[in-house]
């Protein structure tokens, strides 16, 4: 069957925020430390700590906005352990992953250097499960306040002088698991009352984020949006795609077909979360103001055998490829609602862009997959009309191809593909409805092996190539889709 894809080129359907292609980075393992920081004394290359090769591929993805410090983190984190002279920095458990010592050398300012190196905005996660409002409100001042203050003082003692520019601003993480075990009811109040002392200095004006729902808990959306959605600018939700379950997780690599499906699968849900939790959304807010910011995203895997389990390294596959093509088009395809989404995370961490041992580094198939994707963001949304072969397996079936649309601001349209199907191509037509287009040039993710990765040793193994046989038509375009394949054409 070939797949019959309508393009309505003349109408768009507003704009895909660059901020869908955010990232998280947490002091988790080896993602902060070893992966973003090794210090200036290092014999890694570095910039003010921050490792250059790392920096460097990350620049390449154009990333908007980074959130930090977690995660659970986030609840259990004092920002003022992680100012001043380095040596008197405060040593703590972390706790929630892997009880190692955190000697607190990566702080607010440590932070706000990254995201300058890097050119994206900072979204910063405040404590509330285990911090006071005083303690968020101080973080505030601290880093945005610009007149004479006991924060802001205290920050030019510390050698900036210039508060920083910071928008985005979670008020606590998880709240109704690692950051403080609360009910709907109990967090929504907290949060109204957070929030309030989290001020807006001079003209920095904060988009105040509420720790959202897990997975399908749309009593949760509810409460928030009933109780507390006139305070808020943004609400979260958290959604992992774990093959097995929760419990009893499965490996990254050396999986079979059938774990593939299941993937794909689980990989579609965040359709259907985003669906029931917009709805809910849009009940309390028709206007659609709050935004739905899926600030933690991705595959969860058994980490790697012989790493510290509370650590969270884990390999990254095609078939990592394939679940990131899926969200980024689902997230793209609903932008009326969702404003920004996080995947975790950006290095050495769960579905990471970038792994590192010692000095060296490889750009897993997801990195790639960012970096592909990368021109939609901003663009206008196209809606895409087509109706989906089935692929199924055992008794169940899924959709096997998912596609998002954009075009630019120069006219360049820009088509994503995936063929979800392990084994089976897919024959696509996409009719163009008359717009006038001489030229198509595509990239194409892919590997004969559905377990393909990329290794310190063979880190080329997958990575984007030019994508053949692409043809243009009356006006039209056709291409056949490999099996377990991300593609994105660009269309002039
Ligand atoms: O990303 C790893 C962890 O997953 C985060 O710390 C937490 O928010 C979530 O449960």
């Amino acid at each position: 069957m070939v797949v019959a894809i309508n393009l309505n080129v003349k109408e768009t359907k507003g704009t895909i925020s660059r901020h869908l292609y955010g990232q998280f980075a947490e002091h988790l393992g080896r993602c902060i430390y070893e992966g973003l920081w090794v210090g200036v004394d290092s014999p890694i290359p570095n910039t003010d700590g921050i490792r250059n090769d790392v920096l460097e591929a990350l620049k390449k993805l154009n990333i908007p906005v980074l959130r930090w410090p977690g995660g659970c983190f986030a609840d259990e984190y004092h920002w003022k352990d992680g100012i001043g002279p380095k040596e008197s920095r405060k040593r703590m458990v972390n706790t929630h992953w892997g009880g190692v010592v955190e000697n607190n050398h990566f702080g607010t300012h440590e932070f706000f250097r990254l995201c300058e190196l890097l050119d994206c905005e900072p979204y910063i996660c405040g404590n509330v499960g285990s911090g006071t409002v005083q303690e968020m409100s101080e973080w505030v001042e601290y880093m945005t306040f610009d007149g004479e203050s006991p924060m802001a003082d205290w920050r030019r003692e510390n050698g900036r002088e210039q508060p920083w520019e910071l928008k985005y601003f979670g008020v606590g993480n998880e709240n109704w698991g690692c950051g403080g075990n609360m009910r709907p009811e109990y967090y929504a109040d907290l949060y109204r009352r957070y929030q309030t002392y989290a001020r807006n200095y001079r003209d920095n004006h904060l988009y105040k984020i509420a720790g959202g729902a897990n997975v399908d808990d749309y009593n949760w959306t509810e409460v928030l949006m009933r109780e507390a959605g006139r305070f808020m600018d943004g609400l979260s939700l958290h959604s992992y795609t774990i093959p097995g379950s929760w419990e009893e997780k499965r490996p990254a690599l050396g999986f079979d077909e059938a774990e593939w499906f299941e993937t794909m699968k689980k990989s579609l849900h965040m359709d259907e979360l985003i669906t029931g939790h917009s709805a809910i959304m849009d009940k309390y807010d028709p206007e659609k103001r709050v935004g739905l910011i899926v600030d933690e995203w991705g595959t969860w895997f058994l980490p790697e055998p012989g790493t510290n389990p509370g650590f969270l390294y884990q390999q990254n596959t095609l078939r990592d490829a394939l679940v990131a093509g899926i969200h980024l088009n689902i997230f793209q395809n609903h932008s009326s609602r969702v404003k920004m989404a996080n995947i975790a995370q950006m290095v050495n961490v769960l579905q990471a862009m970038i792994l590192t041992e010692g000095s060296k580094l490889v750009l897993t198939p997801t990195y790639h997959v960012f970096d592909m994707y990368q021109v939609h963001q901003d663009a206008k949304l196209l809606e895409v009309d087509f109706e989906s072969p089935t692929y199924s397996y055992g008794d169940e079936s899924i959709p096997q191809i998912s596609v998002s649309a954009s075009i630019n601001e120069v006219g360049v349209i820009h088509i994503s593909a995936c063929n979800l199907h392990h084994a089976e191509d897919a024959p696509v037509h996409v009719c163009l409805n008359g717009v006038e287009i001489s030229e198509v040039v595509g990239t194409l993710l892919t590997h004969a092996s559905l377990g393909a990765y990329n290794s310190f040793e063979q880190p080329e193994t997958v990575h984007p190539i030019v994508f053949e046989g692409a043809v243009l038509e009356g006006g039209n375009l056709s291409f056949v889709l490999p099996s377990a394949s991300v593609a994105v054409f660009a269309l002039r």
